[in-house]
Formats: C-alpha cells, structure tokens, sequence
C-alpha cells in the first residue's frame, strides 16, 4: 500500500518539507509506503483549456503532471501538502494539481485524499479547504486528524517546535493508514459502489 505526497514548497527543507517529514514517519511505523516529490520550485505552467486531454487523457503540456499521473494512479492514497500564500497554497502546486485532475481519467474513486497547510500564522483553513475541494469530486474520502492538518512556521525548521502540529500530522497518518487498509478489506468484502454514467447538465436548461 502506498501514498503519494506532494509537496508545495519550493524551499528544500522548509516548514513543510518538516511536516511532509513526521507524516513519512509514520506512514512507515503504519507499513505503508510514501513517495515524496517537491513540486514547489517545478516549471509547471496552469491549464490552457485546449481540451486535448478529453481525448488522449494526458496533459498535452508532456512534463512532471503526466508524471505524478502515472504514480497517482498506482497509489492508494494522495497528500497535498503546502505552504501557505496569501491565505491560498502555492501556485505551482495549483497549477499541478488542475491539470492533474483535469487531465487524468483513470478512476480515483476510494484512493484516501488528505490536505495539509503550513503558515507563519494566518489562511490555514482556507488553504485546507481550497485543496479538499479536488478530493471531493473525485470520489476520494478525505482523511481527517484531531484538528484541521494546519502546521506553523516561518523561518526553515520553525514547525519543529509546533508540538500540536507536528502530532496532528501523526494522527492523520495514522487514520488515513486505518482508511486505506479499511478500504483494502470492504473492496474484498463488498466491492466497490455501484457506478452511474456522469451526467452532465452545466446548469442549462431545455
Ligand atoms: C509569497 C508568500 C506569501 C505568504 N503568505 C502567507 C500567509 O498568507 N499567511 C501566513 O501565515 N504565512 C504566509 N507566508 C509565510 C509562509 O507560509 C511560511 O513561511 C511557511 O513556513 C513556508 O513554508 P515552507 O518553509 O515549506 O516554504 C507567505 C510566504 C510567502 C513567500
């Protein structure tokens, strides 16, 4: 079982590399794999709505997204983690994550999806919102912990000394883990839920 992890910052060893650390950690203790990979200082530029992936369901722009795709679809789980600027999360890591979901049409449904949102001080809860938001239509159960998955600090190594934040990290670890094996056995035992055509109405009316 694996979960991929994104992470946001462009700062190697910044405050999120330090909360995507206590995350693997216990991921590990869990017996469950993790892949890291550092997005934040990647060349991803956003959606340029050509539509090309309706048909080949790959991004046209052929770079780390189709990448993190192929590695998404082997997972089992997905973390979104970031810094946070001006109460939203980093650019990039928006630019990467529209064209993922976008793009990519294998079925998301029942892999665990968790957010986390790393601050000097302000915007957590937004930011934590504004990632659950891909989870939520793709089917995916958002993993929670004891408080929203928020860590702060703003110099490199600060959230070491966030005590709360870093054990709200080992709790979501710790659940999602209790999800993603929880959701291994109900597949085996019940199978997936039944599945309707999407229906597609854009708010038109006849
Ligand atoms: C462009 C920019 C905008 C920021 N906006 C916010 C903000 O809205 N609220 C906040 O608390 N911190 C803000 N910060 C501080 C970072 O969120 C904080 O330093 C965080 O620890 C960075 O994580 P990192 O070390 O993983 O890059 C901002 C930093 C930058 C560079």
């Amino acid at each position: 079982m694996k979960v991929l992890i994104l992470n946001g910052s462009p700062r190697a060893d910044g405050n999120t590399s330090v909360a995507v650390a206590e995350l693997e950690k216990t991921f590990a203790i869990e017996g469950i794999e993790t892949e890291t990979i550092r997005i934040g200082s990647m060349n991803i530029r956003g959606c340029i709505a050509c539509g090309s992936c309706g048909e080949k369901g790959r991004c046209v722009f052929d770079d780390a997204v189709n990448e993190i795709a192929a590695k998404f679809e082997q997972a089992d789980g997905l973390i979104v983690a970031t810094p946070v600027y001006y109460a939203s999360a980093n650019a990039t890591l928006i630019a990467c994550l529209d064209r993922l979901f976008y793009s990519s049409h294998f079925d998301k449904s029942m892999k665990v999806g968790a957010s986390v949102a790393v601050a000097r001080r302000g915007g957590c809860s937004a930011t934590y919102d504004e990632l659950n938001k891909y989870f939520a239509l793709s089917s995916m159960p958002i993993a929670t912990s004891q408080y929203w998955n928020c860590v702060h600090g703003r110099q490199k190594g600060e959230a070491e000394k966030d005590l709360e934040g870093l054990q709200t990290m080992r709790v979501l670890a710790r659940n999602m883990s209790f999800l993603i094996k929880s959701i291994a056995l109900g597949k085996e035992k019940f199978g997936m839920p039944e599945t309707e055509e999407h229906v597609w109405t854009h708010y038109i009316s006849e």
